[in-house]
């Protein structure tokens, strides 16, 4: 089968479409017909190549997807050809220490679809029975699809990792990203007050729609550290949301309210920072790492996500055959919510 993806790591040159053979589901195990699959900028650093993550090539990319049941493997129960489905791209071995206290995402042996196997983005894929949810009526393919990584990553973070409780502020760096786009809906949905902090005014009135309650930019003459300060109305932040890293991580955590939580997902713009440590322990505030969420915090969003509480943004939406155009959109500019490809 065809699927986008590529055969040796490097830039937006390498992605290119890849042939595969049909994955065939082993014990516990559901093969899935994809009908839509999304993208994450971890698509954009699996093609990159992480360091330490060896994978089978041609790799196919695209963590998440949305499809219907094809054919189920041996000892699989409550799953037949023909269910519509979305899936979690977290894959646990469920026999750690971690595991046995239901911290999926903590495994040692924790995995992601699309990054350390094959992904979402062609026919079928394969993935453990226990990553199958059932499609909430409410959410059509494209949006089955864009839901399940951003969500459960934005929930986790804020819920478990950040704290955050109602009343209290919470800031977003960066605008566009589909973390950013669930993470504003997520915080507005656990009752805080939502500032977004970003590089331009032009997607100030999606991100109020999504629920922002104020939304700032910051430049070179108007530094995001003083720029946030004022946001807080000089109180600082409870929670900080920052998937960016290098260019703003520093300046985030200057503005940090005490016994406050800088919250780090990801480093898109670079993974090595300095920060000033007296602000920390003067304010008594953490940086705190969070990735995924476990089984239980998946449900959890899920149930929001069936119930119309939450709902992806969606970008743009793609047939397969146009999965290059689709990719290159992750780089953009403009880029504001989820990169979808359908597979008809
Ligand atoms: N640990 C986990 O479980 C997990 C889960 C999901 C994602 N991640 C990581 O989190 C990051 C975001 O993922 P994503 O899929 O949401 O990415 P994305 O859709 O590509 O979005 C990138 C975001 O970064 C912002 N941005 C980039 N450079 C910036 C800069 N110099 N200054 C300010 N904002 C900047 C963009 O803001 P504008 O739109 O305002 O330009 C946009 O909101 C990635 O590094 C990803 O690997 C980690
Ligand atoms: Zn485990």
């Amino acid at each position: 089968m065809r699927g986008l993806g590529f055969v040796e790591h490097g830039g937006l040159d390498r992605l290119q479409f890849v042939d595969v053979v049909e994955p065939v589901p082993g014990p516990g195990e559901v093969r899935v017909r994809i009908r839509a699959a999304a993208f994450n900028h971890l698509d954009r650093f699996t093609l990159g190549g992480i360091p330490g993550v060896p994978i089978e090539r041609p790799h196919v990319l695209g963590s998440d997807g949305a499809g219907v049941v094809d054919s189920v493997g041996p000892g699989v129960d409550g799953w037949a050809p023909g269910q519509g489905v979305l899936l979690n791209p977290g894959l646990w071995d469920g026999t750690c220490d971690a595991c046995r206290a239901h911290e999926e995402s903590l495994c040692r042996n924790y995995r992601i679809v699309g990054e350390h196997t094959q992904g979402t983005a062609t026919d079928f894929v394969v993935v453990p029975a226990r990553n199958l949810h059932p499609r909430p009526a409410t959410l059509g393919w494209p949006e089955a699809a864009a839901s399940p990584l951003v969500f459960q990553t934005a929930w986790r973070a804020l819920r478990t990792t950040g704290a955050l409780r109602a009343g209290e502020q919470l800031a977003v760096i960066g605008a566009g990203g589909g973390t950013s786009t669930a993470v504003v809906q997520v915080g507005k949905l656990l009752g805080a007050r939502v500032v977004v902090a970003a590089r331009s005014r032009a997607k100030e009135e999606t991100l109020r729609r999504l629920g922002a309650d104020d939304f700032v930019t910051f430049d070179a003459d108007h530094p995001l550290d003083r720029v946030l300060w004022q946001a807080s109305q000089k109180q600082g932040f409870d929670v900080l949301f920052d998937s960016v890293g290098a260019p703003t991580l520093p300046k985030s955590v200057r503005a940090v309210a005490r016994g406050g939580r800088v919250v780090v997902i990801g480093a898109t713009a670079g993974p090595l920072v300095e920060v000033d440590v007296r602000t920390l322990f003067w304010r008594q505030a953490s940086i705190r790492g969070s990735t995924m969420a476990n089984a239980a915090e998946f449900q959890e969003v899920l149930a929001h996500l069936a119930a119309g509480r939450l709902r992806p943004l969606i970008d743009s939406t793609r047939p397969l055959e146009q999965g290059l155009e689709a990719f290159h959109r992750l780089e953009s500019p403009d880029l504001l919510g989820k990169v979808v490809l359908t597979v008809p």
